[in-house]
């Protein structure tokens, strides 16, 4: 991918030069393990582009981009103690690799590292920035809460779960947009158009994520596959699944539930959900998203090769196979 490859050596460099301490070594060395496991980096990608897209230079929102990469970064490690994840990005996740307190601990420091990053931007921007960056900090710590809450409901409603999508990741991809375009001092419609465009792509990508945790290939993954289905995660796949289900798969839905042997429960659902028409339904939802968050980046008046290069980062994540 030409756009993400553009900005990785600055980007990289940029995270090898955040020069964290030795000590305490239960409190650093998880974070350096973490960063250095690389991840797709999309969201700092999308900062730089967003000054781009409005003539900055890509060089005064690296601060920001890492700051929005930390706040990612930390909210996996937290993520992957609440859904008991054992895999990361082809690598044991923190809490397995060391414990449940030192994830808890480590995802902290890098919160704050975050807030850090954000002391270097020019002051004439700080305020918009802190206020835009705390909002979706919040609301992406509402999103995770929905999304545990629901693990033990059965009721949940399509709207509530793109409520909760919108909040624990679309914001932060909004965010990330809107930094770049606040460092290069555009104006207000220009913000509230980039931000819309980075929230529909991120229902797209959450939408796609869900899909991917099912259907990936596990050799390239680098998370466990199904690991959704078996903490009963509210996805857009299970929640159509029930929606659609004719009489006869809807008792097959029940089996499935009861199903005590993993790789069985994995595979019955890969099959039951695609015979349902489940897995269709989701890709139909994720293009409305994706052909929205192109109607946003139309109307928006920027840079057009940055407006290409926004436009085929969202081709790319509609067919990421990570
Ligand atoms: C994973 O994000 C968490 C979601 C919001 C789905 P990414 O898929 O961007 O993770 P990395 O950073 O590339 O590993
Ligand atoms: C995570 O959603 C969103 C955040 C980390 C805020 P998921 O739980 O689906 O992300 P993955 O699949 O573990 O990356
Ligand atoms: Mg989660
Ligand atoms: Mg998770
Ligand atoms: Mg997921």
């Amino acid at each position: 991918m030409d756009q993400l490859n553009r900005y990785s050596q600055p980007l990289e460099h940029a995270i090898a030069n955040l020069s964290l301490p030795v000590e305490p070594a239960n409190l650093y060395d998880p974070l350096r393990y973490f960063m250095t496991l690389g991840g797709k980096r999309i969201r700092p990608v999308l900062t730089l582009l967003g000054t781009e897209l409005f003539d900055g230079s890509f060089e005064t929102s690296i601060p920001s981009a890492l700051a929005v990469e930390l706040f990612h970064n930390f909210t996996l490690i937290h993520d992957d103690i609440m859904d008991k994840a054992p895999l990361r990005r082809g690598m044991e996740t923190v809490h397995t690799k060391w414990d449940e307190n030192i994830a808890i601990l480590s995802g902290d420091v890098l919160f704050v590292k975050a807030y850090q990053l954000l002391e270097q931007q020019e002051e004439r921007h700080l305020g918009p920035l802190m206020k835009l960056f705390n909002r979706t900090a919040i609301e992406v710590c509402e999103g995770q809460q929905m999304d545990m809450d629901f693990e033990n409901r059965t009721d949940v409603s399509i709207d509530e779960y793109l409520k909760m999508i919108r909040l624990k990741t679309s914001v932060l991809l909004g965010c990330a947009l809107e930094m770049g375009a606040i460092v290069a001092g555009t104006d207000a419609d220009n913000r509230s158009k980039i931000y819309a465009f980075g929230e529909h792509l991120g229902m797209a990508f959450q939408i796609q994520d869900d899909i991917l945790d099912l259907y990936a290939d596990p050799e390239k993954f680098g998370k466990q596959v199904g690991g959704d289905v078996l903490a009963d995660k509210k996805t857009l796949l299970s929640l159509n699944a029930h929606k659609l289900a004719n009489a006869v798969q809807k008792e097959q839905l029940t089996v499935l539930q009861k199903e005590g042997d993993q790789q069985r429960k994995i595979a019955i659902a890969q099959e039951l959900f695609i015979t349902i028409g489940a897995k269709d339904a989701c890709i139909e939802v994720m293009n409305l998203h994706h052909n929205k968050a192109l109607e946003a980046l139309m109307s928006i008046n920027g840079n057009e090769d940055i407006k290409r290069q926004l436009h085929a980062v969202a081709e790319y994540l509609l067919v990421r196979t990570v």
